[in-house]
């Protein structure tokens, strides 16, 4: 069954970039010029999903008036004949259907992405996270959803991390089929790493099947007190199986200041019109 619907939760305060976030929502903060949230979305358009549920709060309008038609700005670049910024700003208007939907009471992830029940509906979803970007041939959350296809099962996207790293993420555990895929039996929401069933670590990533939602609305709060979407995928994978695909490509980690850091200087990097001026610039700091 075709994947047709993402589910991006931005709901969260953005506690670790504030005072930034105190007004303006996390997932609209940029990466050179475009906002964090449009690089996820364009993730999902590259997998062919257009119906895109973000869940939010108060104070994230700007998010879905960010993927809507700005009057003011397409008409005056409309009569300055400004076509390239004309066909950019629109382009971003055009790229897919967003829906809100509002989590009235922060409960964790698991509590957010059940938010999202009654737009899903009984078909099989993607899940990203707006922390995360994954940079790759293949859009990350597209090659997650050619494994599901293939296997009528759900499926984590996961990376390998070092071992003093594993209690920042949820952890899979199972039996490995071949070099890129494992059959996953345990899933753990930020273990220590005596206790981390593996290096696995899942990064925001997920394709699942609708009973998630029953078995989300089952768990109780786990780690810090919240609804974990881990603890309900462990009881997935026993119930019905859960895949977890060592996905290729690069991640970085923009909730995080460092990360954020090195993903604006890599994506400035790559970008022709910025890349020379910005090794300038690098050199000139690192002598
Ligand atoms: C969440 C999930 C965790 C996942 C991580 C990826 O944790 O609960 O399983 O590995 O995102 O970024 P958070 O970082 O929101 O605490």
């Amino acid at each position: 069954m075709k994947i047709r619907k993402a589910v991006i939760p931005a709901a969260g305060l953005g506690t670790r970039f504030l005072p930034a976030t105190k007004s303006i929502p996390k997932e609209m903060i940029p990466i050179i010029d475009k906002p964090m949230i449009q690089y996820i979305v364009e993730e999902c358009v590259g997998a062919g999903i257009e119906d895109i549920i973000l869940i939010t709060a108060r104070g994230k309008d700007s998010i879905a008036d960010h993927f809507d038609h700005s009057f003011e700005v397409e008409e005056t670049l409309r009569r300055k004949k400004n076509e390239e910024l004309l066909e950019m700003t629109e382009r971003v208007s055009k790229m897919a259907n967003i829906i809100c939907v509002r989590q009235k009471n922060p409960m964790g992830l698991g509590h957010a992405v059940l938010t999202a029940r009654q737009v899903v509906g009984d078909e099989p979803f993607a899940v990203l996270l707006g922390d995360d970007l994954i940079v790759s041939e293949v859009p990350c959350i597209k090659q997650c959803i050619d494994v599901f296809d293939e296997r009528e099962t759900s499926v984590i996207g996961v990376m390998k991390v070092p071992k003093k790293d594993v209690s920042k993420y949820g952890i899979v555990g199972g039996k490995k089929i071949n070099e890129k895929l494992m059959k996953v039996s345990e899933m753990i929401e930020k273990p220590s790493p005596e206790n981390a069933p593996s290096q696995l670590a899942c990064p925001g990533r997920y394709v699942l099947t609708p009973e998630i939602f029953e078995l989300i609305a089952e768990t109780k709060p786990g780690r810090g007190g919240e609804i974990q979407l881990t603890d309900a995928l462990a009881r997935l994978a026993v119930q019905d199986g859960l895949y977890a695909y060592l996905f290729d490509g690069r991640r970085y980690d923009t909730g995080d200041k460092l990360g954020y850091i090195e993903a604006t200087v890599a994506f400035a990097l790559k970008r022709p019109d910025l890349a020379e001026g910005v090794r300038k610039i690098l050199a000139e700091y690192m002598n």
